[in-house]
């Protein structure tokens, strides 16, 4: 079973509780579609279970800010990767659980900005510019179904392409838009559908439920997880390093 992990943004309290579900799950291999980093309180330790523990890990467009300087973020998200910059900047080599560890820095610079693994392909944020362009909310069904119908018709190397960067779960398909919940949150996909699986965030939720959000694939079953957190805990830490009050508020509402 793969992990599929995504917009974590240096929250610890939130991807240690989404390794402990994977465990319990059975997990064998974990997939981050980028911005592991960003906005929260805790980079180092994330760059480490980044390093160590994931067989994937894209560019995001706040990794790419962080080692280019060059972004068009709001002031509070620019802050937090001036900061995130400042802890990482003086992080040498370490010795992680498997072997020696890229100073952080240096590994954000060399991530990709999309991997293609058998049938899926895995972006930040679409096939059109992997690392910033949004998949919308299908708000819009007619460009949501524009843009399954490009899937179908002019990238035949893969099916399903997972993506991350909007921070809310969703599944599109030749046959529609479902936002998943607690009671419908499983979905079979067979070999040769083409969908658009947007898994949500880790760190920081932006579909008003605030607990932690992350995919699994298993053969051709996709399930979508919720997992609550210790959000107090993470907010504390917000706003103990300084970073924007907003930063830890919108935690508790996942906006
Ligand atoms: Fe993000």
């Amino acid at each position: 079973m793969i992990a599929i992990v995504s917009d974590i943004h240096s929250n610890l309290e939130a991807m240690e509780a989404v390794l402990a579900e994977c465990e319990r799950l059975g997990v064998t291999e974990y997939l981050c579609l980028g911005d592991v980093i960003g906005y929260g309180p805790d980079p180092l330790q994330l760059a480490r279970i980044a390093q160590s523990k994931f067989a994937a890990s894209l560019m995001g467009n706040h990794e790419e800010a962080l080692v280019t300087g060059k972004h068009r973020f709001n002031p509070h998200a620019a802050q937090a990767i001036d900061w995130t910059r400042k802890i990482l900047k003086p992080v040498g080599a370490e010795t992680g659980p498997s072997g020696p560890l890229t100073p952080p820095l240096e590994w954000f610079a060399a991530r990709p900005q999309f991997a293609l693994r058998g049938k899926l392909l895995l972006v930040h944020g679409s096939i059109y510019d992997p690392v910033h362009d949004y998949v919308d909310e299908p708000e819009n069904p007619v460009e949501s179904e524009a843009m399954i119908q490009t899937l179908s018709r002019d990238f035949s190397g893969f099916d399903l392409c997972f993506a991350g960067h909007n921070h809310t779960p969703f599944l599109s398909t030749l046959v529609g838009t479902f936002f998943p919940h607690d009671d419908h949150r499983e979905f079979v996909l067979p070999a040769g559908h083409k969908a658009y699986i947007c898994v949500g965030s880790v760190g920081q939720p932006r579909d008003r439920d605030p607990r932690s959000s992350f995919a699994t694939l298993d053969g051709d079953r996709l399930t979508f997880h919720r997992i609550r957190y210790d959000i107090a805990k993470t907010q504390n830490k917000i706003l103990s390093a300084g970073l924007n009050r907003f930063l830890a508020e919108r935690l508790g509402l996942g906006i």
